[in-house]
């Protein structure tokens, strides 16, 4: 069903520099991005893969991997792919502010205390989301702590998603670092929970879900 569909999907962290030895970053390690992407090259699509740094590796012939550091880059790395492709799936976990200021030479330490004046990033999702077409399908996730479903169904609408999957960190097993996740996929018109499982069977859940929401599929 995949076969011959153009995807476009975000993983891993990014990495926001201070200075040329520093960065402020998350724990994302690019698993569910890159499990997602197999799972659809050996479906048949043809997917681009845009991935900030994980040492994860993926050899096959329809990914085509395209390895970004900050926010600004992935946004440029997609925003040329996204115009042709089907479906947009935004695993990365972006880091939503950059240091307002570079330093191109290493910040020495003084006695005195220091501040980081950070400034919001571009949301990828969102921006993309404003030049969606009626054939293009978009997939999101979420990692709440509190109000899970609210939060994750003000995205859906935000960002003009047509699915969120929602990881809680409450559940043991699930989220960063672990080779597990559990999930709550949610639609406009409905919530679907799905049991802990490991990543790759994850990605076949999350795949079945597309196929049954997204209409040109059903054709
Ligand atoms: N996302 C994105 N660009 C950003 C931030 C998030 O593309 N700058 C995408 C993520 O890849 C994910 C979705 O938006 O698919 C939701 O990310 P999340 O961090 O949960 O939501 P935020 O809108 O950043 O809100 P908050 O972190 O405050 O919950
Ligand atoms: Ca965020």
């Amino acid at each position: 069903m995949f076969s011959g569909k153009k995807v476009l999907i975000t993983a891993g962290p990014t990495y926001e520099p201070l200075d040329p030895v520093r960065f402020i970053g998350n724990h994302s390690t690019g698993k569910m991005g890159f499990a997602l992407a197999r799972c659809l090259a050996e479906a048949g699509a043809e997917v681009s893969l845009v991935s900030g740094p994980t040492a994860l590796t993926l050899d096959h012939a329809l990914v085509h991997i395209t390895p970004v550091m900050t926010a600004d880059e992935m946004f440029a790395a997609c925003a040329k792919v996204a115009p042709e492709a089907d479906l947009w799936i935004f695993a990365a976990a972006v880091a939503d502010y950059k240091p307002k200021d570079t330093a191109t030479s290493k910040i020495k330490k003084s006695d005195a205390s220091f501040t980081i004046e950070l400034v919001k990033n571009v949301d990828i999702a969102a921006t993309l989301g404003q030049q969606k077409r009626e054939d293009q399908f978009a997939v999101g996730f979420a990692l709440e702590t509190d109000q899970e479903l609210e939060n994750a169904r003000g995205k859906l609408l935000k960002k003009k998603l047509d699915m969120v999957v929602l990881n809680s960190l409450r559940d043991p097993g699930a989220g960063f670092k672990h080779d597990t996740n559990k999930i709550t996929i949610v639609k406009a018109a409905s919530v679907e929970e799905y049991a802990l499982k490991n990543k790759d069977e994850v990605a076949q859940d999350i795949l079945e879900s597309i196929k049954a929401e997204w209409a040109c599929l059903q054709k």
